[in-house]
This record gives structure tokens, sequence and C-alpha cells, in this order.
């Protein structure tokens, strides 16, 4: 097919894509968050709707506009996130977490501002972890032959750290980015590697997010047919 020109392979499928980072809130006016910005999660979304499929966008504090055709649902935190994956999950065909989410949360929340206390340092920040959505979902399956593909940034020996992730998640396929300067975070562009469950490597070269998309998609669809 000619470029632009998308085959509806993904027609009659239910995929679920999360976006754009978790915050932890540690009182109602602050959180611990991260820099992902959900632009490569809405890419995916915008393909996998041109290519046929009913698509769930859990999108964690993107501010991106709606992509026209899709299930927008919005959440804040990993817990919030965790719940809506998994009950989007139940009857997807492939799930794609995009998603930063938030490894840690403060133990507590302040119901009110935290204040500063006069010739007194400020109280520690006590963390515990959060859920790990993508391990929950590829143990889970909670419908069989779904397709299950995680995201990982790293800085340090990008494939070997690929690699144990995959095994470690126990997901499908893995895209792995080399974060650096211009790379990645609020970046209109991403290079990346697809590793594969079954030892498959599939190289993305620096371009749009919507090329990696859609090569995303076809190892998704591959793997579905
Ligand atoms: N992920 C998740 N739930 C979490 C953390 C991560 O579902 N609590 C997902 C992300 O959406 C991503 C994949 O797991 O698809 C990999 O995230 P990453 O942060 O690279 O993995 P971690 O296991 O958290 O490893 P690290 O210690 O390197 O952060
Ligand atoms: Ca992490």
């Amino acid at each position: 097919l000619a470029r632009g020109v998308t085959a509806p392979d993904l027609a009659g499928r239910h995929v679920v894509v999360s976006a754009g980072g978790t915050r932890e809130p540690l009182d109602p006016v602050r959180f611990l968050g991260n820099r992902s910005s959900g632009k490569q999660g809405y890419a995916l979304a915008r393909t996998a709707a041109a290519r046929g499929a009913r698509v769930t966008l859990v999108a964690a504090n993107t501010g991106l506009p709606d992509p026209a055709g899709v299930d927008v649902v919005p959440v804040g935190t990993a817990a919030q996130l965790r719940e809506a994956v998994v009950e989007a999950a139940a009857d997807a065909d492939a799930v794609v977490m995009a998603a930063a989410v938030a490894d840690f949360r403060p133990e507590t929340y302040a119901t009110g501002k935290i204040k500063k206390k006069e010739g007194a340092d400020p109280d520690p920040v006590v963390l515990v972890r959060n859920p790990d959505v993508l391990a929950e979902i590829s143990a889970g399956r909670p419908r069989p032959g779904q397709v299950v593909v995680g995201f990982a940034a790293e800085t340090d020996d990008v494939l070997a750290n690929g690699r144990a992730k995959l095994r470690r998640k126990g997901c499908d396929l893995l895209v792995v980015n080399e974060v650096g300067e211009r790379k990645t975070f609020g970046s209109e562009q991403n290079e990346a590697v697809v590793l594969g469950a079954d030892g498959s490597e599939t190289s993305v070269p620096f371009g749009p997010k919507e090329a990696l998309a859609e090569t995303v998609w076809d190892l998704v669809a591959e793997r579905l047919a």
C-alpha cells in the first residue's frame, strides 16, 4: 500500500492505549509527576482508529485534545489508570501501555495544604510502591490471544535492559526508547527498537511518533492474525 493509505487491518478489534503521565498527590495543590507528554500514546490511538479499531485511550494528565473517533477515559493517578485499563482490557484484543506510570506514590495524602513550620525542617516524604499495570495485564490476559505491549525509556545498556524488562513484565512486545537530550520527552519525533518475546527485534529510525505507532500496530496485527 502507498504511504498515507492504511489498510483497515484492525477493523472489528478493540484496542486499549494508555498515554501521558500519572500524578501522585501530596496535598490538594501538589503532586509527584513526570515529563511524559502523551504524544506517543495519542499517535498510537489515532493510527489504530485510522486502521479501523475501536480505541479506548486512557489519558493521564496530557492536556491534549481528544482524538476524533476515540473513547477517551481521563485519569489522574496510577491507581485510577490501573482501574480504567483493567476495565477496558476485559474485552480488548490489544493493550498498549504507553503511559509513564509513577512507580511510587506518597504514603499519605494531606487533605489540607502542607504549610511551612517556622524554624522546623520539612517532614520527609515517604513513598510506597504503585501496582504494576503492565505486569498485571500480561499475567492476567483477560482475553485469550490478547497482545500486550509495553514501553520503556532507558538511558544505559538500552537493549540488555529492554530484554530483561520484557521478560520481567511478561508482555509480547516492548518498545524501547533511548532517552537523551532531544529525544522523546515532549518532542514530535522518536527513535526506538521494538523487542518481541519471540526474540524479534524491529528498529524504527528517528522520525515522527506516527511512524513508530504504525510499526507497533503492524507487529500487533501480525500477532493477532
Ligand atoms: N508500567 C506500569 N505500571 C507501573 C510502572 C510501569 O504499567 N507501575 C508500565 C509502563 O506503562 C511501561 C512499562 O511498564 O509500558 C515499563 O515502564 P518502566 O518504568 O520502564 O518499567 P519499570 O518496571 O517501572 O522499571 P524502572 O525501574 O526502570 O522504572
Ligand atoms: Ca518505572
